[in-house]
């Protein structure tokens, strides 16, 4: 692509104790950090890593506008995946969530859940990212080794559109023909070259962002991807564009 799709992002901090209610500077580190991966002004985008995917990282040319942060005292420190922190009797009520992109940080999801999404399809009401505030950003209340805001950029891919890149199945189809069959999700730090058992045993894309692998270890999308996340703007597609 060659045009950049500008997205409001709202982000609502529903903070419960002190770390939670995160900084501004916090959040515009997040903010920052998705710009620099959508736009390939990330320091792993330049061709140093050796790897036989360095010629497949693609821009997504996607930029987040910050609205103006909404914050609530909240009584529930530890929510589960029901969105009642989307809500104005618990939490925050979402902004345009027809064409706004709302992020609720949380203090805590239960089951060690660092984030979650709604794919594309869902309920207006319930559109949207939840995130607990130690997987936010880069500075702040984000603790090692969720702390280079890769987290929010994986579950953006989500709510473009996009599978895990395992295809959510033993060498699943994740829908993007440029990315190899991996045999499930990745985790840590992998040591390259980490090969597949599925068809063709290719060496599997663990730099991706939607594998599962630790933030230093996931720095790229493919064309394909972005295609798919791009899709889901404009005409024909699941969300306005501005
Ligand atoms: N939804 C996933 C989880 O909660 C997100 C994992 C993101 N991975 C990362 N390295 N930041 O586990
Ligand atoms: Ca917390
Ligand atoms: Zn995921």
């Amino acid at each position: 692509p060659t045009d950049t799709i500008f997205m409001y992002v709202q982000v609502n901090i529903c903070y419960n104790n002190g770390p939670s209610n995160i900084t501004d500077a916090q959040v515009i580190s997040q903010i920052g950090s998705l710009n620099a991966d959508y736009n390939g002004t990330n320091p792993e985008f330049i061709p140093d890593d050796l790897t036989i995917y360095n010629p497949l990282k693609a821009k997504a040319l996607i930029k987040c506008i910050l609205l103006p942060i909404k914050r609530r005292l909240v009584t529930t420190s530890s929510w589960t995946t029901a969105n009642l922190m989307k809500t104005a009797a618990s939490g925050i009520a979402p902004t345009r969530p027809d064409s706004v992109l709302n992020i609720w940080v949380v203090n805590n999801l239960s089951g060690g859940l660092l984030a979650y999404t709604q794919l594309p399809g869902g309920p207006v009401a319930t559109e949207g990212i939840v995130i607990i505030d130690e997987a936010f950003g880069t500075i702040g209340s984000v603790v090692a080794p969720f702390n280079k805001g890769r987290t929010l950029i994986h579950e953006m891919g989500h709510w473009l559109n996009l599978k895990h890149i395992w295809g959510d199945a033993p060498c699943g189809n994740d829908f993007c023909g440029d990315t190899p069959l991996h045999n499930t999700a990745n985790y840590g730090v992998p040591i390259y070259p980490h090969y597949s058992t599925c068809t063709g045993t290719p060496i599997e894309m663990t730099q991706n962002f939607m594998d599962l692998v630790d933030d230093v270890a996931m720095y790229m999308f493919t064309p394909n991807q972005v295609s798919r996340m791009r899709a889901t703007f404009g005409p024909g597609g699941f969300r306005e564009a501005y």
